[in-house]
Order: structure tokens, then C-alpha cells, then sequence
């Protein structure tokens, strides 16, 4: 299939927009449920959704129907005034979390920001600032100065140095690490209980008890970035009940607002009373337009069944992906992944593997050099996961021929 990029559009981008992304050669012009559609009208299965933001598909009719209502009936009016809808949307989360306070924001960074200067907050307010954070390997929590300063690949790093000087880094999932790392002048834990960027990394039952035990033994406090793996993404509401760990602090965004941008900070009881008035804000944060989609998303999440959908065809999509791993152990090294949150880590260099998947009409991506990542709409079914993965079966067949 020859993929379809619009010239007038890629040279004006080149003259005009600040090249900070390597784009694969395709503009899409349409999308409707698990199908994108380019500049030519070619269909595409999509098994990215945006990176992990249009869990209800592409022109979701629900989701739709409502960003136009709010739309034409009040989009923004600012965090000075009270509206309908924030309350209504904090309470929703806090009953799907259990942390009962929410901070809203427009991005997955600007969702571990804050949750990094609650943390800090916190401890300034008991009048025993604590300064540190611990952090884990093969992190990922967003490009901002706070969110980098915990996000551990160099190369996102170094060209912004000096970054926050007090950070540790440990290896994913070794507790002893951890144990020895953890002190009582750590301020807070902040861990993906699913490493995303990082190559769809699930953290252990084993880890999630070091990190509570650490938390237990030195105060220090929890914070789940949830950002990429929350809300439904691992066939659990937020991955860290797998892990059995109760988190102080949890970073949300990306799907919440299924493609409008909304990000949020969910906070204990316990925080929430160290926080004052003037602590943190935002213009945007939480505005009618964003709230109106992300209570839409948790309709369907919750009150829609898709939670219980994604285990069903989660279950489907795991048996399905490791059928098409077992057929090629050269190529194929491990998957790893919960619920509709798959990577596929190959022996070798994956980046040859997204454009493949695309001229066979299946939108992937590259993760952490070797990984595939799948991070379908939620909403996707049994037949559409067998036409995908079909596609992308023959894609590593292309890329395996002339390996
Ligand atoms: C776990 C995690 N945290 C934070 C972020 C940053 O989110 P955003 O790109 O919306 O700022 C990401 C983005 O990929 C992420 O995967």
C-alpha cells in the first residue's frame, strides 16, 4: 500500500513549524472508531491512538456530540470562577482512585509537576523540608524541568542541564535498590506502575511492596505517574491496584480527555491538607470544554462497560500478539504488556518496523530503540484486533526479509 503525505503541507511545516519531531511520512485527514484515514483516503488500523489519548476511537459520536454542545454553550471562563462541571469531575476520579482531591491541568507533564511541588509542599508545610526524589530507570514523566529532572534518559536530559540536583535513579524493579536508595530525606517515589516510554515495563507485585515498605519506614510519600497507564489502559482502573500499592499522589492525562487536552493531579486527603490557596494554578486547567470530554470518557469507562471490554479483548490481543512472537523467537525477544498496553521488544532496532506496519495499513510506534508499542483504542474489538495484528504480522515479515 503507498502511504499518502500532502507536499503543500510537509513544505510548509519544514519552512514554518520548529522541527522537534521526526514525523513518519503519512497525513491523516479522518479518523472513525479503530481507522485513520490519509490525504488519499487510505484506511489504516490504529494501534496507537494518538500515543495513548483517543481511547473512545476517532470521532467518537458521544464524545463528539458533547465538545460541540460545550462548545457552543461556554468553553472557558478561568479558575476564579466556579462552574458545573470540575467538581463533578474530581469526584468521579476520586471515587475510580480513592484519592479524594483533584488539581487540573492541560498535560501528562504539567500532572507530575504539580504532583513533584505537592511533594515538596507537603514536607515544607510538616516544617521539615525534604528535597529529594526517587526515580526509576527507563523513566519517562514528561519534558518540563521538574517532569525531566525525574525522567532518566540522557538524551532527553543532557542538552538542559542542570536539571533538579536531587534525584536518584534506580534499576526498574529491584527492591534492594530501592530499599537502599529510599531515605528520610526523600520527599517522594515517583514511578510509572507501567514503564511506557520506557518499553511497556509492568513494575512487580514485588517492587510495588518495596515501594510501600520504603514509604512505610521513612514517610516518604508516593507518586504514581499513571499518565500513559491509567484509566482503563491495563484492564485496571490505574495499574498501581495490580501492584497493590496506595499512592500519596497520582499523575493523570492523556486519555482522560479522549483528544482534548486535560491533565490532573490527584492528591490524598493527607496532602491536600498541607496545600493553601496561591500554591499552584493554571489559565487553562480544568475549563468546561476539557471537563465536559473527560466526564464523557469515564461514562464509557465506567458506566459503558469498556473497562470490562478491555479485559475481554485484552485477553484476545495478548493470546493473538504472542501467537505472531512465537512464530519468529530470532526476531521476537519478549511482550510485555496488560490489558490493550503491549510492547513487543525485538532482538534488534524497531524503528524500521513503523514504516513497514504503515504501507500494510497498521499505525505503530517505536519505543526505547527495540520495542513496538501497541496502545490501541480502548474501544477496539476481537475482529478488528485480528485485522491489525494480521497487518502487522505481515509488516514483520517485510522487515524480517530484509533484515
Ligand atoms: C508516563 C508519562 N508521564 C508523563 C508524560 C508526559 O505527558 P505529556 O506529553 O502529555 O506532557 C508521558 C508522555 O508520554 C508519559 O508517558
Amino acid at each position: 500500500m503507498t502511504m499518502v503525505m500532502d507536499d503543500v503541507v510537509v513544505a510548509r511545516e519544514a519552512r514554518h513549524v520548529l522541527q522537534t519531531y521526526r514525523r513518519q511520512p503519512v497525513t491523516f485527514v479522518r479518523g472513525q472508531g479503530v481507522r485513520l484515514y490519509d490525504a488519499a483516503g487510505r484506511e489504516y488500523l490504529d494501534l496507537l491512538s494518538g500515543i495513548g489519548v483517543a481511547a473512545l476511537g476517532h470521532a467518537h459520536p458521544g464524545l463528539t456530540r458533547a465538545v460541540a454542545d460545550q462548545a457552543a454553550t461556554l468553553i472557558h471562563t478561568s479558575n476564579l470562577f466556579f462552574h458545573p462541571l470540575q467538581g463533578e469531575l474530581a469526584e468521579r476520579l476520586a471515587n475510580l482512585s480513592g484519592l479524594p482531591r483533584a488539581f487540573f491541568c492541560n498535560s501528562g507533564t504539567e500532572a507530575v509537576e504539580a504532583c513533584l511541588k505537592f511533594a515538596r509542599r507537603y514536607w515544607y508545610t510538616k516544617g521539615e523540608p525534604r528535597q529529594e526524589f526517587v526515580a526509576l530507570d527507563e523513566s519517562f514523566h514528561g519534558r518540563t524541568f521538574g517532569s525531566l529532572s525525574v525522567t532518566s534518559d540522557e538524551h532527553y536530559r543532557t542538552p538542559f542541564e542542570p536539571l533538579l540536583q536531587t534525584v536518584t535513579f534506580v534499576k526498574t524493579n529491584d527492591a534492594r535498590a530501592l530499599a537502599r536508595a529510599v531515605s528520610t530525606k526523600t520527599a517522594a517515589i515517583i514511578a510509572e506502575p507501567v514503564l511506557g516510554e520506557g518499553g511497556i515495563r509492568p513494575l512487580t507485585p514485588a517492587f510495588g511492596a518495596a515501594i510501600a515498605e520504603a514509604c512505610a519506614k521513612t514517610g516518604a510519600l508516593f507518586i504514581a505517574d499513571e499518565v500513559q497507564s491509567g484509566l482503563g489502559r491495563t484492564g485496571y482502573p490505574f495499574y498501581f491496584k495490580a501492584l497493590g500499592v496506595h499512592p500519596h499522589l497520582v499523575a493523570v492525562g492523556k486519555a482522560l480527555g479522549g483528544g482534548v487536552p486535560v491533565g490532573a493531579a490527584l492528591v490524598s486527603q493527607e496532602v491536600a491538607d498541607t496545600i493553601s490557596f496561591g500554591d499552584h494554578g493554571t489559565t487553562y486547567g480544568g475549563n468546561l470544554l476539557a471537563c465536559r470530554a473527560a466526564l464523557c470518557v469515564l461514562d464509557e469507562l465506567i458506566g459503558g462497560g469498556l473497562l470490562a471490554h478491555i479485559g475481554r479483548v485484552g485477553r484476545h490481543f495478548e493470546q493473538t500478539l504472542r501467537a505472531i512472537a512465537a512464530k519468529r523467537p530470532a526476531l521476537v525477544k519478549e511482550v510485555r504488556g496488560a490489558g490493550l498496553m503491549w510492547g513487543l521488544e525485538l532482538t534488534r532496532d524497531a524503528a524500521p518496523v513503523v514504516p513497514a506496519a504503515l504501507a500494510r495499513g497498521v499505525v505503530v510506534n517505536r519505543t526505547a530503540e527495540t520495542v513496538v508499542r501497541l496502545l490501541p483504542p480502548l474501544i477496539i474489538t476481537e475482529p478488528d484486533v485480528d485485522e491489525a495484528l494480521a497487518r502487522l504480522d505481515a509488516a514483520l515479515d517485510d522487515v524480517g526479509a530484509v533484515a
